[in-house]
């Protein structure tokens, strides 16, 4: 699940990851986005979300959203004790490990760079280099309207970054789901030198050793074909079948809601 369609980044991890598990992933476009909604609104979009998601035979939980895992991972882990719930947060960590001068800069929404959580990775992992934040306004909007390449859009990747490039930050975390649709866009202001980094592949391997723990991963050996992969939607956009689809960038069964 997502606040809306960032998730899909993640998902395709998994799907390559684990090509014989049948997905199922929840776009909550309609209140997208949650960067700047309280803790209290995105907790209870979260259980909406999940209650649905249980209906429908769910065995793990991946919550593919920075801002939703700070503000609900511990509440949803508390109400769903029997199922393996798995949250993403702003790759500091790795970021930390990666850079060269010791300067590293953050891309997230609002919501997760004034969390207690981020707080708390930033104790844990952010004290021997310097981090340099940035909340993206309007980023994750663009996003949803599908204008990967808009000008606005390419107008506030110039902007965020901006304070990034000027304390010479040398690698950049992609701290929102959303923004790995962006990345070339990301890619082409920051240049060649500064590397980005995104946490898909990591939440993906994660659901796979929570799965395998709880030898509830799925046996391919009794099927040659990949499992489906199913989306739902809440958008009122006449064109959220269409962009799901080019995000997935494969033909998709979707379903509004
Ligand atoms: N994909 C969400 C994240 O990772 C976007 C949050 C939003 O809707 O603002 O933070």
């Amino acid at each position: 699940m997502d606040s809306g369609v960032g998730g899909i980044s993640v998902l395709k991890h998994i799907h390559a990851l684990l090509p014989q598990e049948e997905l199922l992933y929840f776009a909550d476009s309609q209140h997208a986005p949650y960067g700047n909604k309280s803790a209290e609104e995105i907790r209870a979009r979260c259980f909406e979300i999940a209650d649905f998601l249980i209906t429908n035979d769910i065995k793990a939980l991946v919550v593919a959203c920075n801002t939703a895992t700070a503000a609900a991972i511990d509440a949803l882990r508390s109400k769903y004790t029997n199922l393996p719930i798995i949250g993403m947060e702003p790759a500091v960590k790795p970021a930390a490990e990666a850079t060269r001068n010791g300067i590293i800069g953050v891309l997230a929404t609002v919501g997760t760079l004034k969390s207690a959580q981020f707080a708390a990775l930033l104790e844990s992992y952010g004290r021997n280099v310097e981090v340099v934040t940035q909340g993206c306004i309007g980023l994750v909007e663009c996003i949803e309207r599908g204008e990967l390449n808009a000008d606005g859009t390419h107008d506030l990747i110039r902007q965020y970054c901006a304070p990034l490039l000027a304390h010479g930050a040398d690698t950049i975390v992609l701290g929102c789901t959303h923004y790995p649709f962006v990345r070339p866009l990301i890619e082409q202001v920051v240049g060649q030198n500064v590397v980005l980094i995104d946490t898909g592949a990591a939440v993906a391997k994660q659901l796979q050793k929570r799965l395998s723990e709880s030898n509830a991963l799925s046996n391919s050996r009794y099927s040659n074909e990949r499992n489906s992969v199913h989306f739902w939607t809440n958008s009122k956009a006449p064109q959220a079948s269409q962009i799901i689809q080019e995000l997935w960038g494969a033909k998709a069964s979707i379903s509004l809601i």
